[in-house]
Protein backbone atom coordinates (compact mmCIF):
# COMPACT_ATOMS: atom_id res chain seq x y z
CA UNK A 1 0.00 0.00 0.00
CA UNK A 2 2.63 2.68 -0.99
CA UNK A 3 1.66 5.75 -2.50
CA UNK A 4 4.14 5.93 -6.14
CA UNK A 5 5.79 9.09 -7.36
CA UNK A 6 5.53 9.19 -11.56
CA UNK A 7 7.93 11.82 -12.92
CA UNK A 8 8.37 10.91 -15.90
CA UNK A 9 6.78 14.11 -17.43
CA UNK A 10 8.75 16.33 -15.40
CA UNK A 11 12.47 16.32 -17.95
CA UNK A 12 14.37 17.15 -14.98
CA UNK A 13 17.51 15.01 -14.12
CA UNK A 14 17.31 14.87 -10.75
CA UNK A 15 21.59 13.39 -11.29
CA UNK A 16 22.67 17.01 -11.52
CA UNK A 17 21.56 17.34 -7.55
CA UNK A 18 22.72 14.65 -6.13
CA UNK A 19 25.52 16.00 -3.85
CA UNK A 20 22.91 18.38 -2.52
CA UNK A 21 20.04 16.10 -2.03
CA UNK A 22 23.38 14.02 0.43
CA UNK A 23 24.19 17.38 2.41
CA UNK A 24 20.46 17.90 2.84
CA UNK A 25 19.73 14.41 4.13
CA UNK A 26 22.88 14.89 6.77
CA UNK A 27 21.61 18.25 7.65
CA UNK A 28 17.92 16.75 8.19
CA UNK A 29 18.74 14.01 10.54
CA UNK A 30 21.21 16.52 12.80
CA UNK A 31 18.06 18.73 13.14
CA UNK A 32 16.36 15.67 14.15
CA UNK A 33 18.50 14.37 17.00
CA UNK A 34 18.51 18.10 18.06
CA UNK A 35 14.99 18.28 18.42
CA UNK A 36 14.51 20.45 15.31
CA UNK A 37 12.35 18.42 13.21
CA UNK A 38 9.81 16.99 16.28
CA UNK A 39 6.59 16.74 13.64
CA UNK A 40 9.01 13.71 12.27
CA UNK A 41 8.49 11.85 15.77
CA UNK A 42 4.27 11.74 15.73
CA UNK A 43 3.79 8.69 13.86
CA UNK A 44 5.80 7.00 16.83
CA UNK A 45 5.22 9.12 19.89
CA UNK A 46 1.31 9.26 20.19
CA UNK A 47 0.30 6.50 21.28
CA UNK A 48 -0.59 7.51 24.65
CA UNK A 49 -2.22 10.27 23.23
CA UNK A 50 -4.59 8.35 21.37
CA UNK A 51 -5.54 6.38 24.40
CA UNK A 52 -6.44 9.39 25.65
CA UNK A 53 -8.69 10.58 22.83
CA UNK A 54 -9.93 7.34 22.70
CA UNK A 55 -11.42 7.36 26.51
CA UNK A 56 -12.55 10.80 25.74
CA UNK A 57 -14.52 10.14 23.07
CA UNK A 58 -16.24 7.44 25.04
CA UNK A 59 -16.69 9.84 27.91
CA UNK A 60 -18.52 12.03 25.56
CA UNK A 61 -20.84 9.33 24.07
CA UNK A 62 -24.13 10.24 23.68
CA UNK A 63 -23.75 13.77 24.68
CA UNK A 64 -23.25 15.33 21.59
CA UNK A 65 -24.62 15.30 18.30
CA UNK A 66 -21.74 17.94 16.74
CA UNK A 67 -18.40 18.83 16.83
CA UNK A 68 -17.36 22.41 16.19
CA UNK A 69 -13.64 23.15 15.55
CA UNK A 70 -12.63 26.70 16.36
CA UNK A 71 -9.13 26.98 14.83
CA UNK A 72 -7.73 28.53 12.00
CA UNK A 73 -4.50 27.77 9.67
CA UNK A 74 -2.68 24.87 10.40
CA UNK A 75 -5.27 24.36 13.53
CA UNK A 76 -8.14 23.77 10.89
CA UNK A 77 -6.62 22.26 7.74
CA UNK A 78 -5.88 19.00 8.59
CA UNK A 79 -9.45 18.05 9.90
CA UNK A 80 -11.08 19.86 6.92
CA UNK A 81 -8.36 17.30 4.81
CA UNK A 82 -9.16 14.00 6.88
CA UNK A 83 -12.58 14.48 6.97
CA UNK A 84 -13.39 15.22 2.96
CA UNK A 85 -10.89 12.39 2.26
CA UNK A 86 -12.42 9.80 4.53
CA UNK A 87 -16.02 10.34 5.41
CA UNK A 88 -18.93 10.45 3.12
CA UNK A 89 -18.88 13.37 1.23
CA UNK A 90 -22.72 14.34 2.45
CA UNK A 91 -22.18 13.22 6.31
CA UNK A 92 -23.44 16.15 7.82
CA UNK A 93 -26.81 15.48 5.58
CA UNK A 94 -27.42 11.55 7.96
CA UNK A 95 -24.40 11.33 10.16
CA UNK A 96 -23.51 12.42 13.76
CA UNK A 97 -21.88 14.21 15.41
CA UNK A 98 -21.91 16.83 12.41
CA UNK A 99 -18.95 18.32 11.96
CA UNK A 100 -19.07 22.33 11.80
CA UNK A 101 -15.15 24.60 10.84
CA UNK A 102 -15.33 28.03 12.46
CA UNK A 103 -11.76 28.90 10.49
CA UNK A 104 -13.03 32.55 10.24
CA UNK A 105 -14.23 35.28 11.90
CA UNK A 106 -16.67 36.37 9.33
CA UNK A 107 -19.25 36.74 11.57
CA UNK A 108 -21.84 34.94 9.54
CA UNK A 109 -20.01 32.05 10.09
CA UNK A 110 -20.30 31.76 13.83
CA UNK A 111 -24.06 33.23 13.64
CA UNK A 112 -25.05 30.38 11.35
CA UNK A 113 -23.26 28.02 12.98
CA UNK A 114 -24.87 27.96 16.50
CA UNK A 115 -28.35 29.23 14.01
CA UNK A 116 -27.89 25.36 13.15
CA UNK A 117 -27.14 23.51 15.97
CA UNK A 118 -28.34 23.00 19.39
CA UNK A 119 -25.27 24.26 21.63
CA UNK A 120 -25.78 21.89 24.75
CA UNK A 121 -25.08 18.87 22.65
CA UNK A 122 -22.32 19.84 20.79
CA UNK A 123 -18.37 19.77 21.43
CA UNK A 124 -16.40 23.18 21.00
CA UNK A 125 -12.72 21.97 20.02
CA UNK A 126 -10.81 25.15 20.55
CA UNK A 127 -7.48 24.12 18.95
CA UNK A 128 -4.69 27.38 19.01
CA UNK A 129 -1.34 25.94 19.25
CA UNK A 130 -0.12 29.59 20.58
CA UNK A 131 -2.49 29.77 22.87
CA UNK A 132 -2.87 33.62 21.41
CA UNK A 133 -4.70 33.26 18.00
CA UNK A 134 -6.80 36.41 18.10
CA UNK A 135 -9.71 34.68 15.51
CA UNK A 136 -9.41 31.82 18.09
CA UNK A 137 -9.19 32.91 21.22
CA UNK A 138 -12.25 35.43 20.34
CA UNK A 139 -14.88 32.74 19.20
CA UNK A 140 -14.10 30.83 22.47
CA UNK A 141 -14.80 33.83 24.49
CA UNK A 142 -18.15 34.03 22.98
CA UNK A 143 -19.28 30.25 23.00
CA UNK A 144 -17.72 29.97 26.46
CA UNK A 145 -19.94 33.00 27.31
CA UNK A 146 -23.02 31.36 25.45
CA UNK A 147 -22.71 27.40 27.26
CA UNK A 148 -22.39 29.45 30.54
CA UNK A 149 -22.36 26.71 33.18
CA UNK A 150 -22.11 24.09 30.77
CA UNK A 151 -18.66 24.93 29.21
CA UNK A 152 -16.46 22.82 31.00
CA UNK A 153 -18.32 19.81 29.89
CA UNK A 154 -18.79 21.17 26.07
CA UNK A 155 -15.27 22.91 25.87
CA UNK A 156 -11.97 20.97 24.97
CA UNK A 157 -8.91 23.11 24.55
CA UNK A 158 -6.08 21.78 22.14
CA UNK A 159 -3.12 23.96 22.91
CA UNK A 160 0.89 24.22 24.02
CA UNK A 161 0.90 22.79 27.35
CA UNK A 162 3.09 25.71 28.80
CA UNK A 163 3.05 28.76 26.74
CA UNK A 164 -0.04 31.00 25.61
CA UNK A 165 -2.86 32.20 27.68
CA UNK A 166 -5.34 29.72 26.97
CA UNK A 167 -3.57 27.29 28.88
CA UNK A 168 -3.52 29.38 31.86
CA UNK A 169 -7.49 30.03 31.26
CA UNK A 170 -7.78 25.69 31.08
CA UNK A 171 -5.87 25.72 34.29
CA UNK A 172 -7.80 27.87 35.94
CA UNK A 173 -10.91 27.33 35.09
CA UNK A 174 -10.13 23.49 34.63
CA UNK A 175 -10.87 22.57 31.07
CA UNK A 176 -10.53 19.11 29.66
CA UNK A 177 -6.67 19.66 27.84
CA UNK A 178 -5.22 17.96 24.77
CA UNK A 179 -1.59 19.09 23.91
CA UNK A 180 0.56 20.41 20.78
CA UNK A 181 4.14 18.92 21.12
CA UNK A 182 6.53 22.03 21.72
CA UNK A 183 8.78 21.09 19.32
CA UNK A 184 5.67 21.18 16.58
CA UNK A 185 4.02 23.75 14.43
CA UNK A 186 1.01 24.76 13.58
CA UNK A 187 0.86 23.43 9.98
CA UNK A 188 2.75 20.06 11.19
CA UNK A 189 0.38 19.29 13.62
CA UNK A 190 -2.25 17.16 11.84
CA UNK A 191 -0.88 13.94 13.90
CA UNK A 192 -1.30 15.38 16.67
CA UNK A 193 -4.88 15.88 19.20
CA UNK A 194 -5.24 19.32 16.66
CA UNK A 195 -6.00 16.18 13.41
CA UNK A 196 -6.34 13.28 15.45
CA UNK A 197 -9.28 14.49 18.21
CA UNK A 198 -11.68 15.64 15.60
CA UNK A 199 -10.74 12.99 13.30
CA UNK A 200 -11.68 10.67 16.34
CA UNK A 201 -15.15 12.07 17.14
CA UNK A 202 -15.68 12.07 13.70
CA UNK A 203 -15.42 8.12 13.47
CA UNK A 204 -11.90 7.87 11.74
CA UNK A 205 -9.73 4.94 12.68
CA UNK A 206 -6.80 7.50 14.34
CA UNK A 207 -4.37 4.12 14.68
CA UNK A 208 -4.42 3.47 11.42
CA UNK A 209 -3.76 7.06 10.33
CA UNK A 210 -0.86 6.87 12.64
CA UNK A 211 0.28 3.36 10.88
CA UNK A 212 0.25 5.09 7.48
CA UNK A 213 2.34 8.25 8.61
CA UNK A 214 5.09 5.78 10.04
CA UNK A 215 4.83 3.71 7.01
CA UNK A 216 5.70 6.86 4.67
CA UNK A 217 8.19 6.77 2.20
CA UNK A 218 10.88 9.03 2.49
CA UNK A 219 12.60 8.31 -0.64
CA UNK A 220 9.74 9.46 -2.63
CA UNK A 221 9.43 12.47 -0.45
CA UNK A 222 12.77 13.36 -0.99
CA UNK A 223 12.22 12.94 -4.81
CA UNK A 224 9.05 14.94 -4.58
CA UNK A 225 11.06 17.91 -3.19
CA UNK A 226 13.75 17.34 -5.59
CA UNK A 227 11.76 17.84 -8.35
CA UNK A 228 9.91 20.82 -6.90
CA UNK A 229 13.83 22.18 -6.25
CA UNK A 230 14.39 21.69 -9.67
CA UNK A 231 11.42 23.51 -10.72
CA UNK A 232 12.33 26.37 -8.63
CA UNK A 233 15.72 26.34 -10.20
CA UNK A 234 14.27 26.51 -13.58
CA UNK A 235 11.98 29.67 -13.09
CA UNK A 236 8.56 27.64 -12.36
CA UNK A 237 7.55 30.08 -9.10
CA UNK A 238 3.95 28.07 -9.78
CA UNK A 239 2.65 24.98 -8.76
CA UNK A 240 -0.68 23.40 -9.33
CA UNK A 241 -2.18 20.87 -7.76
CA UNK A 242 -4.80 19.13 -9.08
CA UNK A 243 -6.61 16.05 -8.00
CA UNK A 244 -8.46 14.01 -10.08
CA UNK A 245 -10.59 12.69 -7.28
CA UNK A 246 -13.11 14.47 -5.44
CA UNK A 247 -11.87 12.96 -1.93
CA UNK A 248 -8.66 14.73 -2.16
CA UNK A 249 -9.97 18.18 -3.46
CA UNK A 250 -9.22 19.97 -0.09
CA UNK A 251 -5.21 18.29 0.15
CA UNK A 252 -4.36 21.47 -2.45
CA UNK A 253 -5.41 23.47 0.53
CA UNK A 254 -3.47 22.39 3.36
CA UNK A 255 -0.79 21.74 0.69
CA UNK A 256 -0.85 25.26 0.08
CA UNK A 257 -0.88 26.38 3.61
CA UNK A 258 2.27 23.95 4.24
CA UNK A 259 4.36 25.04 1.58
CA UNK A 260 3.47 28.60 0.96
CA UNK A 261 3.95 29.30 5.05
CA UNK A 262 6.97 27.16 5.28
CA UNK A 263 9.17 27.79 1.99
CA UNK A 264 8.52 31.64 1.52
CA UNK A 265 11.22 33.26 2.85
CA UNK A 266 12.97 36.93 3.00
CA UNK A 267 16.19 35.61 4.12
CA UNK A 268 17.98 32.04 3.74
CA UNK A 269 20.03 30.19 6.23
CA UNK A 270 23.02 32.18 5.54
CA UNK A 271 21.53 35.73 6.53
CA UNK A 272 21.61 36.36 2.68
CA UNK A 273 18.22 38.76 1.58
CA UNK A 274 16.75 35.83 -1.01
CA UNK A 275 12.65 35.95 -0.87
CA UNK A 276 12.36 32.96 -2.55
CA UNK A 277 8.63 31.01 -2.56
CA UNK A 278 6.25 29.90 -5.18
CA UNK A 279 2.90 30.04 -5.67
CA UNK A 280 0.73 27.42 -5.25
CA UNK A 281 -2.93 27.09 -7.13
CA UNK A 282 -5.41 24.33 -6.59
CA UNK A 283 -7.46 22.59 -9.32
CA UNK A 284 -9.91 19.61 -9.39
CA UNK A 285 -9.42 17.36 -12.30
CA UNK A 286 -11.60 16.87 -14.29
CA UNK A 287 -14.01 20.13 -13.34
CA UNK A 288 -11.29 22.58 -14.04
CA UNK A 289 -10.08 20.80 -17.57
CA UNK A 290 -13.04 23.55 -18.46
CA UNK A 291 -11.69 26.29 -17.15
CA UNK A 292 -7.88 26.34 -15.91
CA UNK A 293 -6.61 23.99 -18.12
CA UNK A 294 -6.75 26.22 -21.13
CA UNK A 295 -3.96 29.02 -18.80
CA UNK A 296 -1.98 25.76 -18.23
CA UNK A 297 -2.09 24.92 -21.79
CA UNK A 298 -1.69 27.94 -23.51
CA UNK A 299 -0.44 29.98 -20.58
CA UNK A 300 2.76 31.30 -19.41
CA UNK A 301 5.39 28.57 -18.78
CA UNK A 302 5.75 29.19 -15.22
CA UNK A 303 4.27 26.57 -13.81
CA UNK A 304 4.17 22.99 -13.10
CA UNK A 305 1.11 20.81 -12.41
CA UNK A 306 1.21 17.82 -9.52
CA UNK A 307 -1.66 15.39 -10.03
CA UNK A 308 -2.71 13.58 -7.04
CA UNK A 309 -4.65 10.19 -8.26
CA UNK A 310 -6.00 7.05 -6.96
CA UNK A 311 -5.56 3.20 -8.45
CA UNK A 312 -9.44 2.57 -7.02
CA UNK A 313 -12.15 4.75 -6.11
CA UNK A 314 -14.44 3.42 -3.15
CA UNK A 315 -17.68 3.42 -5.75
CA UNK A 316 -18.33 3.03 -9.62
CA UNK A 317 -21.19 4.03 -12.01
CA UNK A 318 -21.34 2.29 -15.28
CA UNK A 319 -22.58 4.37 -17.98
CA UNK A 320 -25.47 2.52 -19.52
CA UNK A 321 -25.80 1.17 -23.55
CA UNK A 322 -28.92 3.58 -24.13
CA UNK A 323 -27.68 5.50 -27.21
CA UNK A 324 -26.28 2.12 -29.77
CA UNK A 325 -27.79 4.32 -32.36
CA UNK A 326 -25.42 7.45 -32.56
CA UNK A 327 -21.76 6.93 -32.99
CA UNK A 328 -20.57 9.76 -30.77
CA UNK A 329 -22.86 8.17 -27.69
CA UNK A 330 -22.24 4.44 -28.42
CA UNK A 331 -18.62 4.68 -27.47
CA UNK A 332 -19.57 5.84 -24.20
CA UNK A 333 -21.82 2.80 -23.37
CA UNK A 334 -20.36 0.09 -21.13
CA UNK A 335 -17.58 2.76 -19.87
CA UNK A 336 -17.13 2.95 -15.90
CA UNK A 337 -16.82 6.44 -14.60
CA UNK A 338 -13.41 5.48 -13.13
CA UNK A 339 -12.32 4.39 -16.35
CA UNK A 340 -13.74 7.99 -18.35
CA UNK A 341 -12.16 9.89 -15.12
CA UNK A 342 -8.18 8.26 -15.50
CA UNK A 343 -8.99 9.17 -19.51
CA UNK A 344 -9.40 12.52 -19.11
CA UNK A 345 -6.49 12.83 -16.65
CA UNK A 346 -4.23 11.08 -19.05
CA UNK A 347 -5.56 13.54 -22.05
CA UNK A 348 -5.27 16.38 -19.50
CA UNK A 349 -1.23 14.79 -18.84
CA UNK A 350 -0.86 14.36 -22.40
CA UNK A 351 -1.68 18.07 -23.88
CA UNK A 352 0.73 19.27 -21.00
CA UNK A 353 3.52 16.96 -21.80
CA UNK A 354 3.34 18.32 -25.54
CA UNK A 355 3.33 22.04 -24.77
CA UNK A 356 6.22 21.50 -22.61
CA UNK A 357 3.91 21.81 -18.96
CA UNK A 358 6.01 19.96 -16.58
CA UNK A 359 3.94 17.42 -14.55
CA UNK A 360 3.82 15.00 -12.01
CA UNK A 361 1.62 12.64 -10.25
CA UNK A 362 1.22 10.95 -7.00
CA UNK A 363 -0.85 7.88 -7.00
CA UNK A 364 -2.91 6.60 -4.16
CA UNK A 365 -3.41 2.89 -4.20
CA UNK A 366 -6.79 3.43 -2.56
CA UNK A 367 -8.00 6.25 0.13
CA UNK A 368 -8.51 5.11 3.41
CA UNK A 369 -7.14 6.21 6.55
CA UNK A 370 -3.64 4.57 6.53
CA UNK A 371 -2.99 5.93 2.73
CA UNK A 372 -3.89 9.67 3.45
CA UNK A 373 -1.71 9.21 7.15
CA UNK A 374 0.81 8.48 4.28
CA UNK A 375 0.62 11.11 2.19
CA UNK A 376 0.21 13.78 4.91
CA UNK A 377 3.56 12.88 6.50
CA UNK A 378 4.87 12.20 2.89
CA UNK A 379 4.04 15.66 2.23
CA UNK A 380 5.34 17.27 5.68
CA UNK A 381 8.69 15.72 5.28
CA UNK A 382 9.21 16.85 1.14
CA UNK A 383 8.23 20.16 3.03
CA UNK A 384 11.13 20.41 5.32
CA UNK A 385 13.47 18.15 2.96
CA UNK A 386 12.80 21.13 0.25
CA UNK A 387 13.32 23.56 3.07
CA UNK A 388 16.95 22.48 3.26
CA UNK A 389 17.08 22.05 -0.59
CA UNK A 390 16.53 26.09 -0.49
CA UNK A 391 18.61 26.44 2.34
CA UNK A 392 15.90 28.08 4.81
CA UNK A 393 14.29 27.61 8.02
CA UNK A 394 10.52 25.69 7.29
CA UNK A 395 9.29 25.76 10.64
CA UNK A 396 9.05 29.98 11.31
CA UNK A 397 6.56 32.18 10.00
CA UNK A 398 7.87 35.74 10.93
CA UNK A 399 5.20 37.07 7.87
CA UNK A 400 2.35 35.45 9.92
CA UNK A 401 3.13 36.74 13.10
CA UNK A 402 3.83 39.80 11.72
CA UNK A 403 0.35 40.40 10.68
CA UNK A 404 -0.79 39.02 14.40
CA UNK A 405 1.48 41.48 15.88
CA UNK A 406 -0.34 44.27 13.85
CA UNK A 407 -4.20 43.43 14.85
CA UNK A 408 -3.04 43.54 18.71
CA UNK A 409 -1.65 46.91 17.78
CA UNK A 410 -4.86 48.12 16.22
CA UNK A 411 -6.99 46.65 18.85
CA UNK A 412 -4.94 48.35 21.65
CA UNK A 413 -6.17 51.74 19.30
CA UNK A 414 -9.60 50.91 19.64
O1 LIG B 1 1.35 26.92 10.72
C1 LIG B 1 1.20 27.87 11.42
O2 LIG B 1 2.02 28.19 12.30
C2 LIG B 1 -0.02 28.75 11.31
O3 LIG B 1 -0.72 28.53 10.14
C3 LIG B 1 -0.93 28.51 12.49
O4 LIG B 1 -1.46 27.21 12.44
C4 LIG B 1 -2.06 29.54 12.53
O5 LIG B 1 -1.54 30.82 12.48
C5 LIG B 1 -2.86 29.37 13.81
O6 LIG B 1 -2.00 29.47 14.91
P1 LIG B 1 -2.39 28.88 16.31
O7 LIG B 1 -2.51 27.42 16.19
O8 LIG B 1 -1.28 29.29 17.21
O9 LIG B 1 -3.69 29.51 16.68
Amino acid sequence: MKIKLDYTNMVLDIKNIREKIESAKVSISEKKSKGLMDFMLLPHNQGNVVEEILDYKEKMKGKIENIVILGIGGSAFGTYVLHNALNHPYHNEFKTPKLYIADNIDPERLFHILERVDINKTLFNVITKSGETIETISQFMIIKNLLGGKAKELIVITTDEESGSLIKVAKNEGFKTFFVPKGVGGRFSVLTPVGLLPAAFLGLDIKEILRGASQACEDTAITFAAMQYMSLLDNKNIFVMMPYVDRLKLVPDWYSQLFSESLSKEIDNDGNIVNTGFNVAKALGATDQHSQLQLYIEGPKDKIIIFLDVDEYHEEMIIPKNYENIDSLKILGGVPHSKLIKLSKKATEASLTEVGQMNMTLTLPKITEFTIGQLLYMLEYSCAFLGELMNINAFNQPGVEHGKKLIYKYLSKI
